[in-house]
């Protein structure tokens, strides 16, 4: 099913991608058409764990030292070859993120299909982006699901993260070696779930890392 509060726009796009027979391919509205795209070059590594599910859930976030994310409804740093970064890892799939971050975001991310999670999703404006709406969480797990999608990323913030991390089945981590002031924290899981399987230092920034977890077997929370 559909979400509950969802755009006249978007509401076409589900039609639209329900009538594809590409269930692994993504299919994403872009303003003028709506077109099939690769799934995300980095979802041909990570086969989901979870047959019956059939969706792998990627949490992808930049966290300090101490654990901030966010400072006044925004990033506590200006680091763009991470912007960059989120940009390939997400492009073709789900991005999963709370109102207060889709309100921080300059423009629509566009190649991706956005979920905003709002308590009042019929408040929320996205009349100059293409983005679904839920009312939970759960509910933007089901919308990615339901269109196909082989991904969906939770992109934050600090909510997002607390709700979903339950459910996700890698971490792609910006970790940045600095302690900023900040309002945002990220609820790190019990790492003892965790391997991590990938560190590569940035070539531009020496106090910054991004790093891949996966989630050992078993530890994940089953989805609905
Ligand atoms: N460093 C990073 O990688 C990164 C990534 C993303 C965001 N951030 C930062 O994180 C900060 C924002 O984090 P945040 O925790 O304050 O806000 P958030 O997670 O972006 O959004 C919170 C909003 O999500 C909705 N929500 C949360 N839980 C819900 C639930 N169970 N059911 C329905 N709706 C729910 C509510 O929207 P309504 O109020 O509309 O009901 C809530 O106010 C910002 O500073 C942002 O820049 C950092």
């Amino acid at each position: 099913m559909p979400p509950k509060a969802i755009g006249a726009r978007s509401e076409a796009i589900v039609s639209i991608v329900r009538r594809s027979t590409v269930p692994s391919s993504c299919a994403i509205l872009n303003r003028t058409r709506c077109a099939l795209i690769s799934p995300a070059r980095d979802g041909r590594l990570f086969k989901p764990p979870d047959r019956t599910w059939n969706m792998e859930i990627v949490a992808v976030a930049a966290v300090a030292e101490n654990g901030v994310i966010g400072a006044e409804g925004g990033l506590p740093w200006d680091i763009n070859e991470d912007l960059v970064r989120f940009r390939e890892l997400t492009l073709g799939g789900a991005v999963i993120m709370g109102r207060r971050t889709y309100d921080s975001l300059p423009g629509e991310l566009k190649r991706r299909l956005t979920v905003v999670v709002s308590r009042s999703p019929g408040e929320v404006e996205t009349a100059d982006r293409d983005a679904v709406v839920v009312a939970s969480p759960e509910a933007a797990l089901e919308s990615a699901r339901s269109l196909g999608l082989s991904t969906a990323y939770v992109a934050g913030g600090e909510s997002m993260y607390a709700e979903l991390l339950p459910y996700c089945d890698r971490m792609e981590l910006t970790e940045v070696g600095r302690e900023p002031d900040g309002d945002a924290m990220f609820p790190w899981p019990d790492l003892d779930d965790w391997s991590e399987r990938y560190r590569l230092p940035s070539s531009s920034h020496p106090d910054v890392d991004y790093v891949t977890y996966i989630r050992r077997n078993g530890s994940r929370q089953q989805v609905l």
